[in-house]
Order: structure tokens, then C-alpha cells, then sequence
């Protein structure tokens, strides 16, 4: 097993590598200008409009507007995780990978913990062959031997030490125990019963394929109905998803994850053509859950019961999601009739009837709005007031994005507000007397740290030529943490490409606020001389802003009580810089 592989590995192999070459060799390019074009390989299209630039060494496609470095390019190509995808550019320019030193990034070693398991899934399958009552029961829930062996279903015997039994010395069965497929007998340690006993064995897999843990469901009528493995140094609830494993194993281009709440569910959905669902483990959907789905995919729906129970739950899920929103995701819920669970939709409507269902389900804007409206009286002010309150910390969630605006835009007008936002951005100034206009089409405004964080972005020397003040850093700004998160990075570290910059970001909420801002074309910029001036400038009028904010504060506090001798002395500076400075 492996350790982390040393970002500043990754850092120098982005530098190293060429992205034309890296897409050329799968994708033929042709140059054109300065940049390079194919029909993009990730849409059908007749006329190119994926672009690779060398000098940024970044894809991007004015269609569907897939966009990357060299390692996300190699990822949605050949369906790469970022791991596989960084091993192979390597091996490409035959590098080695370095790791960090695996004992004391990982902790103990489970490998045993690991064997273990997989030896219970081998010997639950077995014992399924061995059990006509069990394989009687999956029958009667419409399951094909296929489906059970795609999903290494299995039969825990009513036994209670069938699986203590596997554990062949005091290491192994320890390992069993640490597995949580044992449990220590009451005042009495070191003796064991096995945890499941005659219960339809569902085993969890992590995205590698090994087996973490089990649900097990009850045969006939008892409590719990299902059991599943505790808490282990192998399996965490929170993190793991049932079924993620087999739809990435079962679907090419896997696009979409539909998120149901049973183990049964996903593999009656799987019975019937829909490959691509997973379960929850009994708890609520986690944030790290959702971002883990989204690495693989833009598209999730989430299904649930039309119950309140199902409500709930879908606007927690709702809720985790908001922050890791991106551009170009779409996240849908689906609420089911009354009583049916996904399992039993699926057997009446087929996969046709669901499939047309997944499709009309609800987008999470309409859940968002809908749902905040149902909890007020929107005809009286008061109500849409409480609305809005309501509104305000869900949107704050969301990182910077054309989303976020469109959301902020719907919310606004559901309250009577047409030429305001809910949110306002940042103050908004843009530079005058230079050729910036807005750029249209692309949904960005001009703020001062957009335009800063772009030019630092698509040209890293130039923050080797400006200096921050600090007295920004502690400023409440929009954006102005990951502006100087920018800063210190290439402050730091002068040799960054763009690409190998906007690789630290990758698993990060701003990456896709980046990535916007790196292809932002902004206008005017045409050499280094010019960039750097407006630079200077944004950050010039950032200082400016800081001072007006400090300004309006003292000024303020000047009305209700006395200033002391240094806050007066501060006014005073504050003041004349108004009158000589400012263009207000
Ligand atoms: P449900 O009670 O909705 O069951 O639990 P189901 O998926 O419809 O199962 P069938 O169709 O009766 O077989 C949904 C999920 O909640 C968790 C399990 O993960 C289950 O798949 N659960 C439920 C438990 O963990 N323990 C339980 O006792 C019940
Ligand atoms: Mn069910």
C-alpha cells in the first residue's frame, strides 16, 4: 500500500509535463493561433470548440465547458482517479512517484483487518448457495443471481459462531473483532459471538473494492430489521457510500448517482437497469459523502419518501451540499408517493417509469425556494421578511459562482426585490479612465479582488512585483482570504504554473471560483506592462475601500462617544486622504 504522494511532486510534474502533448496523443489536436483545437471528446459536436492553451496548460470547451489541467483532463478521459491519473502522466515521462513515508501518514497497518473481511464476504456468499430459505427469500424480492453476485450478496447462518470459526489464531480472530464481526461476550473477555447471524448479508465496499463492512438484513419479522457494522478503523458511516463501488465498476462514463436510503433499494434499482444508485448508511447524507459523489460525477439525485420524514432529510442533504456547489453541477431531489420506497417503484413502473421520473425531478433551486415558502405566509410583508431571513445564511453557503448568482437573483425577485439582490456583492468599483468594461456573457462583475485574484491567476510573475499590505489581509472583504492564500503561494513558490496553482484548489469549494477567474477574459489586459498596472491598481482601490470602511466606522462612533487621542489622530489622516484621494 502506498503513502501520499508530495504535493510539491505534483507541483513539479504539472510543470514538466505539456498538456498539448498529454491531449494530442489521445485526442489529435490542430494549431490554431496560439491555441490548439479539437472537436471535444466530451460532447458530440460537428465544428471544434475544445481548446487547449499552452501557455496556460489548460483544456477548455466553449460547448459544454469541460475544463482542466493535465491531470483532470486524464481523469474524465480515461476515467481516472487523481491518484491513477497522476501515476500514469509519470509513468508517461517515465518518472517515478515519490511517497511520503506510508507508516506514519496512515497509522496502524490493517492489511489483516482487510483479509478478514474479504474472507467473511467470500464465506456469506458460500453459505447463500448453501441456504434455500435465503435464496428462496431474494427470489421473492425479485433478485436474479446476477444482481447477488454483482453485489456479493451473502447469508450470515444462524449460527453464533460461524464467522468466530474463520479466525484460525488469536491474531485473526482479534482482527475479526476489530472488524466488528465480533462481540466480546459480557463480562467475560477474549469470548466472542458472531455479530450477524441468519440475516441476508449486504457486504460494503470502499472505491477500491474492498470489502469495509455489512448491512444484514432480518429473513423474516424482528428487530433491528437491519444490522450494520459499527464504527471500525476500516469503515466510517459518514464516508462510505453502498453501491459506489459496484456503479463505478458497472457504468461507463458514469454521469449521474441517483442517492436512495436502502440497501435494498439500490440493488432492486440495479435489478431493473439503474446501475448507478447508492445508499446512505442509515444516517443522513454528509457532506463528505456529497463530495465524494461529485468527484465523480456533476449530476446527483437524491430520492426520497414524500413524507415529512423525507422532506427532512432531503433538505439536510440540501444543506450539505450548498457549499460544495460548483458551476456546471446539477443536483436534483425526487420524492416518491406516499409508501413507496424506491424498491417498490421500480417493480411497478420498470426502468423506463423511473428513469422518466429521475428526469422531472425537482432542481434544487425549486426545492430551495418551495420549501422556504411552504414555512411562511409569502402574501404579507412580514412573511416575505421572514423569507428572506431564511434565504440569507443558505445562499451565504454557496461559494462565489454564476450559480450563486442566478439563485440570489430567483430568491430576490420571490421577495419583490427586481433591480437589488438579497445579497449584495462586494462594493463594486470598477476602474475607470481604463479600458474595463463589463465583460458580458461571461456573468462575472468586475470587483476589485476578481480582478486581482484573475491577473495573479493567469500570471503568477506578476505577484513577484506587488506587495500586500496587511492591513488587507484582516479585512472582511468577499474573497479576500483566498486572494492572499494566492498571494503567499506564488510569494512562496515563484515557479507555479497557472495549471499547477489551480491543482492546490482541486478538492477545494473556490476551485470552480478559480477556475472562472483564470479563463476570465478580462478586457484591456494585453501585455505584462499593462496587467501589472491594473494590478496595482485593484489593489490600490482595495486599500481605498478599507480605509472608507475604517472611515465610516470612526466617523460613526464619533457621534455616540468620545474618540481617543488615537482614533482622532486616525480620523484626521482618514479625512484628508478623503480629500485628496478619493473620487467620490
Ligand atoms: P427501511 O426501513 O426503509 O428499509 O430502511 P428498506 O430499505 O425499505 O428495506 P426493505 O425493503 O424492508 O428490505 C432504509 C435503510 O435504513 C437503514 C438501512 O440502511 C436501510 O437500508 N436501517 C433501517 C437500519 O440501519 N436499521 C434498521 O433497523 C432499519
Ligand atoms: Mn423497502
Amino acid at each position: 500500500m502506498a503513502g501520499r504522494i508530495p504535493q510539491h511532486f505534483i507541483d513539479t510534474l504539472i510543470n514538466q509535463v505539456d498538456i498539448v502533448d498529454v491531449i494530442d496523443a489521445r485526442v489529435p489536436l490542430k494549431k490554431k493561433g496560439h491555441e490548439y483545437t479539437a472537436c471535444c471528446p466530451f460532447h458530440n459536436e460537428k465544428t471544434p470548440s475544445f481548446t487547449v492553451s499552452q501557455q496556460k496548460q489548460f483544456y477548455h470547451c466553449f460547448g459544454c465547458g469541460a475544463h482542466g489541467t493535465a491531470i483532470g483532463f486524464l481523469m474524465e478521459y480515461e476515467n481516472m482517479e487523481f491518484v491513477d491519473a497522476i501515476e500514469q502522466l509519470a509513468a508517461d515521462h517515465h518518472i517515478d512517484v515519490p511517497r511520503e513515508d506510508y507508516q506514519q501518514e496512515q497509522g496502524p497497518d490493517n492489511t489483516g483487518v482487510y483479509k478478514m473481511l474479504e474472507l467473511a464476504a467470500e464465506q456469506y456468499q458460500q453459505q447463500l448457495k448453501q441456504s434455500q430459505r435465503a435464496i428462496e427469500y431474494l427470489k421473492k424480492r425479485g433478485l436474479s443471481g446476477e444482481i447477488s453476485k454483482d453485489y456479493a450478496i451473502g447469508y450470515a447462518p444462524d449460527s453464533w459462531d460461524f464467522i468466530f470459526n474463520q479466525g484460525k489464531s488469536a491474531t485473526e480472530i482479534k482482527q475479526l473483532s476489530t472488524a466488528g464481526m465480533l462481540i466480546e461476550k459480557n463480562g467475560s473477555p477474549g469470548n466472542y459471538y458472531d455479530r450477524f447471524r441468519d440475516r441476508i448479508m449486504f457486504p460494503i465496499r470502499d472505491r477500491r473494492g474492498r470489502t469495509i463492512g455489512f448491512g444484514g438484513r432480518i429473513l423474516d419479522q424482528g428487530e433491528p430489521k437491519y444490522l450494520n457494522s459499527p464504527e471500525t478503523p476500516v469503515f466510517h458511516k459518514g464516508k462510505e457510500l453502498y453501491g459506489l463501488f459496484e456503479a463505478k465498476k458497472s457504468v461507463r462514463n458514469l454521469d449521474t448517482i441517483v442517492i436512495v436510503e436502502g440497501y435494498m433499494d439500490v440493488v432492486a434499482l440495479a435489478q431493473h437497469g439503474i446501475r448507478y444508485a447508492v445508499a446512505t448508511l442509515g444516517t443522513a447524507t454528509t457532506g463528505e459523502q456529497i463530495g465524494l459523489l461529485l468527484r465523480s460525477v456533476k449530476k446527483l439525485v437524491f430520492c426520497y419518501d414524500g413524507d415529512r420524514a423525507g422532506k427532512k432529510a432531503a433538505w439536510k442533504a440540501l444543506e450539505n451540499t450548498l457549499p460544495l456547489m460548483r458551476d456546471g453541477y446539477e443536483i436534483r431531489f425526487l420524492f416518491l408517493p406516499d409508501g413507496e420506497d424506491p424498491d417498490t417503484m421500480i417493480r411497478q413502473e420498470g426502468q423506463q417509469g423511473f428513469e422518466q421520473r429521475l428526469q422531472n425531478a425537482t432542481p434544487l433551486s425549486d426545492f430551495l425556494i418551495k420549501n422556504l415558502e411552504q414555512q411562511t405566509d409569502m402574501s404579507s410583508m412580514d412573511g416575505r421578511a421572514h423569507f428572506a431571513e431564511m434565504a440569507r445564511p443558505l445562499l451565504n453557503k454557496l461559494p462565489e459562482s454564476i450559480f450563486k448568482d442566478l439563485l440570489n437573483e430567483s430568491v430576490s425577485k420571490e421577495i419583490g426585490l427586481h433591480n437589488k439582490r438579497l445579497l449584495e456583492a462586494a462594493p463594486v468599483r470598477t476602474i475607470r479612465g481604463n479600458s474595463i468594461a463589463e465583460s458580458k456573457g461571461r456573468h462575472l462583475r468586475i470587483t476589485n479582488v476578481r480582478l486581482a485574484v484573475g491577473l495573479m491567476l493567469q500570471q503568477p510573475s506578476l505577484v513577484q512585483e506587488i506587495m500586500l499590505s496587511d492591513e488587507l489581509r484582516v479585512t472582511d472583504i468577499q474573497g479576500i482570504a483566498v486572494m492572499f492564500e494566492l498571494y503567499d503561494l506564488i510569494k512562496a513558490s515563484p515557479e507555479l504554473s497557472s495549471a499547477a496553482i489551480l491543482e492546490r484548489w482541486r478538492e477545494h469549494e473556490m476551485g470552480g471560483y478559480l477556475n472562472k477567474l483564470l479563463h476570465w477574459h478580462i478586457p484591456g489586459v494585453d501585455d505584462k506592462e499593462t496587467s501589472l498596472i491594473m494590478l496595482q491598481n485593484a489593489i490600490e482601490k482595495l486599500l481605498q475601500q478599507v480605509k472608507d470602511q475604517r472611515l465610516e466606522v470612526l466617523l460613526h462612533q464619533s457621534q455616540h462617544s468620545d474618540l481617543n487621542e488615537q482614533e482622532m489622530q486616525e480620523l484626521k489622516q482618514l479625512m484628508q486622504r478623503d480629500n485628496t484621494v478619493t473620487d467620490k
